[in-house]
């Protein structure tokens, strides 16, 4: 069921230009990566606008940079990407595709979930209201039997993962039994490493050629910049910086639309922080965050932390946010205390001091680092999976409506001429006219009103001018919400003050400001 909702919300992104999957017309395509149409480009700069003016916008001690996509591979040497960034791939030598090895095995964790949450809803079902699902958890000879094969599951992967241990984590699908989703056997190969960057080659002189990395995050920019940018703002710690910018990795398994890409895009901010203050500025990060994604108003109980049980070594928190999906709840964005690891790595490899001049304690130390990190495809995918909606109506008609965030939406406002003649056209682009140097409009003169209506749901758009023969005498037209589909009776003259409060992005931030002022 929920998959064929989430394969509806694919196709309806393609048919109402949002995404494309890529080079298309080609038979093959290209896997994980997306192209964004005309809607989804604007939906996804409202979504960075946002996230941006949240950062620098509303915090003083927050600017922005850009870095290249390319750095001096060194950097990734230094931050540990070229020994660490690995996946543990399995080839299964029937269908001869490749996994994931940890994939296969928390979706074997997963199942044991299922099996456990079929047997409440089944119990839930007979007993009715009497039902004590605490008790049942507790007592029923099933559940406890999958809970306790889970949990033994759950703690023999996590082990693995700590090493990896890669032959153990074979030996967990075998003794498992998982098979090949493809083929159906369990001829699997040994599990090895495979490292996510992309690398090409740059140099201009035929033989001198350098190996070169296609950044896999976009925080790496923010590092090797942190003394440019403290010299010629002057920030005194603590400060932050912020970045949006393409990534790349070379995922072996792309799954589930653009939630896992090979080319994606981050938005990612690192705040810099005295030694001893970063769990402080953790939980400001984490509430602060939760924050910016409950103004969107998609609902506060589709949103949970996942704090992290297996930390990086250098690491000393890390929790994700994650939303409800249509296939789960799943991470969107992370949060990560870096302790000074990244600023020390690139002192130890680059040879510069990395140190900050604190004149409140007269000395030089490496700063601790706290990091927000948000992909912007993830984001755009769960505000997509949210905004969706099939609604049957009191006519007996049906309508697919993009209930999006208003700030969100890629178009605010669609000018309709009833009809398209008598004047009304170019009555309704004078309106649009007026109306396009402060949010987004377009007209739409083709087909039925019912049918232009029904067009403006599927994309969003919150709010319908419709301009008529009435119009053209007392200069009033039906103003629609998308929403409730009602309609109202306004004057021109007062349409940009009604639409551009809702829609700007201004509203939104002012509710969030208020939301973080006290953290
Ligand atoms: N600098 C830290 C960092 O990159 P991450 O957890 O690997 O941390 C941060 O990635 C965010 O980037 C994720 O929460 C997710 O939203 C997004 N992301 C990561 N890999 C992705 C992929 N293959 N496709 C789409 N988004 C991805």
């Amino acid at each position: 069921m929920a998959e064929d909702v989430f394969k509806k919300i694919v196709s309806h992104c393609k048919e109402y230009g949002f995404v494309f999957p890529s080079s298309e017309i080609y038979p093959e395509g290209l896997a994980a990566v997306y192209d964004y149409g005309p809607n989804g480009v604007e939906l996804k700069n409202n979504i960075k606008k946002y996230w941006w003016d949240s950062m620098v916008l509303l915090h003083n001690n927050i600017v922005g940079i850009d870095a290249g996509i390319f750095m001096n591979p060194t950097v990734w040497k230094a931050s540990g990407h070229v020994d660490a960034f690995n996946d543990p791939l399995i080839d299964n030598r029937d269908s001869k595709k490749r996994y994931r090895a940890d994939n296969l095995i928390e979706d074997q964790i997963a199942k044991y979930d299922e099996k456990i949450d079929k047997e409440v809803k089944k119990a839930a079902k007979k007993f009715g209201d009497a039902f004590d699902e605490a008790k049942f958890r507790e007592t029923n000879p099933r559940v406890l039997e999958h809970q306790k094969k889970r949990d033994a599951l759950h703690e023999r992967y996590t082990k693995a993962m700590q090493g990896p241990d890669l032959e153990e984590l074979r030996q967990i699908i075998l003794d498992e039994g998982i098979v090949d989703p493809i083929s159906g056997t369990k001829n699997w190969t040994d599990v090895r490493q495979f490292n996510l960057m992309f690398s090409t080659e740059i140099g201009s002189t035929a033989g001198a050629t350098n190996k070169i990395y296609l950044r896999p995050e976009t925080a790496q920019g923010i590092f090797v910049n942190f003394l440019n940018v403290q010299r010629t703002t002057r920030q005194k710690l603590p400060f932050g910086i912020a970045q949006i910018g393409k990534a790349f990795r070379n995922e072996i398994v792309a799954r589930q639309f653009v939630f896992r890409m090979r080319e994606f895009e981050q938005m990612e901010m690192q705040f810099f922080c005295q030694p001893g203050t970063e769990m402080r500025w953790f939980e400001y990060w984490k509430k602060a965050r939760l924050a910016w994604h409950e103004a969107l108003g998609m609902g506060d109980e589709n949103y949970r932390f996942h704090d992290h049980e297996k930390l990086a070594f250098y690491a000393n928190a890390a929790t994700d946010i994650e939303f409800r999906m249509p296939f789960g709840f799943k991470e969107v964005e992370g949060i990560h205390s870096r302790t000074n690891y990244d600023l020390s790595q690139h002192e130890k490899f680059s040879g510069t001091k990395m140190r900050y001049f604190d004149p409140d304690k007269n000395e030089s130390y490496v700063p601790y680092d706290v990091e927000t990190s948000i992909g912007v495809d993830r984001m755009f995918l769960s505000v997509m999976c949210h905004a969706y909606q099939e609604q049957q109506l009191e006519n007996g008609s049906s309508r697919v409506v993009l209930s999006l965030p208003e700030a969100l939406a890629p178009i605010k406002c669609a000018v309709l001429p009833l009809v398209n003649k008598d004047g009304l056209p170019e009555k309704a682009q004078e309106i649009q006219d007026d109306l396009k140097f402060h949010f987004t409009t377009h007209i739409d003169a083709k087909d039925s009103i019912g049918k232009r209506y029904r067009r403006e749901d599927a994309i969003g758009t919150p709010y319908c001018v419709t301009v008529d023969g009435q119009t053209l005498e007392d200069n009033t037209v039906t103003l629609r919400h998308r929403d409730s589909m009602e309609q109202e009776r306004v004057n021109i003259n007062e349409l940009r003050a009604i639409i551009e409060d809702r829609v700007s992005s201004t509203s939104l931030l002012k509710k969030l400001a208020k939301e973080i002022k006290d953290l």
